[in-house]
């Protein structure tokens, strides 16, 4: 297992490509499935997730290929979105000198040596064989995103028998919702040794309603409008998901040939085709990566320029970041983050979109437990999902659970430590806060990390910061993080008096002011 040793300190600093993302490119390449020819994807991120869903679909008859070159997937598919092109970086004003805005070096593409910071080759995926239907556990349990593949298998091939993807550590993920959406259409569901099998001769459509106790479901919402769009007659999806990774989808398969509407309001409606066929699309930049890299920015005061960002996708988190006292500037897809005042700290509550995102609670609590005074962070999508928490007051952090909330006693400084990563979002809060702590950090089972995030250690040391891949292993702990002898409390000398210079460090910050006995 792989760790990453932080260290401290650094102010990040230059420019940074956001990927593609995640969320929004797992969900079309099982969309794939429907499709009567190839498909050709641009901006997938180069992730785990996303070679772990390539192996699952590979495993269901969808021939999924890296191609080494931009390409044009055949002649007669239509243009990609103009919209999802890579940045403009010409100010929409007229204004000169925003070739390359903030006067931050050059687009990261153009860049010699970031090739790894360069869009990926796109991915083709073609349907080969519509014969299998099992996506067995071994894959699902590593990908939560691998329930995608059940309602477009179930629309296309007629029948389903996927793998439950399991609890998390970010709390219950059940899928009560895709199963009652299915089920509206006509599939015949059962559970089954920890397999959903399903079955339909041709979906119908119907009116469904698709909220639950903590809102709408955003792959629930994904499954069901892919059934819908073979479906016969006319489905409705009422507390649809807005998600901008659900638009994505929908945007897709009206590029495949269905005919939704109403993406991105709560309501839905999927008229059913005959059938779809292969196109090409480019997916949204990820603005989770994105938000994640601009705390990144903030925690440790630095200049940093994204390329590849969607603000309209954003505007909660940079509504929350400009009331934290952060500055955000943007020119088309480009936005720079920089610190120019005091931070100040700021209750924050997850909601469904269009709110701050749950996946960036972790990334905010990082940031709001540097920040002095009093934070409360509530998680009304997951609100179990506070494990990175008890890492943090690992690092020196204050924050005390209540409920669905945790309250952040922001403190001035963090101090290096060895952290345990729970799942992807934690493990970023887990980097971020050790970028700002003093000393050096190790961050453990960082694969939680590889499977979500498009090489951001890269991307944070292209930036400036000190992060360094080992194996977990005793040998490979910084000596820094060792406790001697001076950090301990003398035992024998019969007085209560610390001297490690640990407490002593803590007394000055404590203002307890003492005359020194040596
Ligand atoms: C997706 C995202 C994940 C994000 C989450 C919320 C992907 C691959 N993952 O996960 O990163 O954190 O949205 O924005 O896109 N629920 C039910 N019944 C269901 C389904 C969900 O009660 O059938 C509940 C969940 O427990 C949770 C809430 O609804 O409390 C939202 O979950 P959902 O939107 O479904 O999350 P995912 O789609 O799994």
């Amino acid at each position: 297992m792989d760790m990453f040793v932080v260290r401290g300190g650094r102010r990040l600093r230059g420019r940074v490509r956001v990927s593609g993302s995640k969320n929004a490119a797992l969900p079309i390449m099982a969309s794939a499935i429907l499709a009567d020819g190839p498909n050709v994807l641009h901006g997938v991120p180069e992730l785990v997730d996303v070679t772990t869903l390539g192996q699952l679909l590979s495993a269901l008859g969808v021939e999924v290929t890296r191609q080494p070159a931009p390409v044009s997937a055949t002649d007669n598919l239509p243009p990609a979105d103009p919209e999802m092109q890579a940045p403009d970086p010409v100010d929409p004003s007229g204004e000169a000198s925003v070739l390359y805005p903030f006067g931050l070096g050059q687009p990261a593409e153009d860049q010699p040596g970031s090739d790894f910071l360069a869009p990926p080759a796109p991915l083709r995926l073609e349907v080969q064989s519509t014969g299998p239907c099992v996506a067995e556990y071994d894959l699902v349990r590593r990908m939560r995103a691998g329930i995608c593949v059940l309602g477009p298998l179930l629309a296309r091939r007629g029948r389903a028998c996927v793998s439950l993807p399991g609890g998390c550590n970010i709390g219950d993920r059940p899928v009560d919702l895709h199963l009652k959406g299915l089920r509206a259409l006509g599939a015949e569901l059962r559970v089954e040794r920890g397999y959903i099998i399903a079955k339909a001769k041709r979906l119908r459509g119907a009116r469904i309603y698709l909220g639950g106790a903590f809102g709408s479901t955003v792959t629930g919402t994904c499954n069901v409008m892919a059934a819908a769009t073979l479906a016969e007659g006319t489905t409705t999806i009422e507390a649809a998901a807005c998600e901008p990774e659900v638009v994505d989808l929908g945007t897709f398969l009206n590029a495949m040939g269905a005919k939704i509407t109403g993406l991105g309001t709560p309501f839905l409606s999927i008229e059913g085709v005959e059938r779809l066929s292969g196109t090409e699309h480019t997916i949204i930049p990820d603005r989770i990566e994105a938000a994640t890299l601009m705390i990144a920015s903030a925690i440790t005061r630095g200049d940093v320029v994204l390329d590849n960002v969607c603000l309209e996708h954003m505007t909660a988190v940079a509504e929350k970041l400009a009331e934290i006292g952060v500055t955000l500037e943007t020119v088309g897809r480009t936005a720079r983050v920089t610190v120019r005042d005091e931070l100040r700290v700021a209750d924050c509550i997850m909601l469904p979109y269009p709110g701050v995102p749950t996946d960036t609670q972790a990334q905010l609590m990082a940031l709001l437990a540097v920040i002095p005074g009093i934070s409360i962070v509530t998680d009304k999508v997951f609100p179990d999902r506070f494990l990175h928490a008890a890492e943090l007051v690992r690092m020196g952090a204050q924050i005390r659970r209540e409920g669905p909330s945790a309250i952040v006693s922001g403190v001035s400084e963090l101090s290096g430590a060895s952290v345990m990563a729970s799942d992807l979002r934690a493990s970023a809060a887990l980097v971020l806060a050790a970028l700002a702590a003093r000393g050096e950090s190790v961050v453990r089972r960082i694969y939680h990390l590889d499977r979500g995030y498009d090489r951001l250690a890269l991307k944070l040391n292209d930036l400036g910061a000190g992060i360094v891949r080992a194996t977990d292993s005793p040998e490979a702990m910084p000596a820094s993080l060792a406790i001697g002898a001076a950090d301990l409390w003398p035992a024998d000398e019969g007085s209560h008096e610390l001297r490690g210079p640990n407490w002593l460090r803590a007394r000055e910050r404590l203002r307890i002011h003492q005359p020194e006995v040596e």
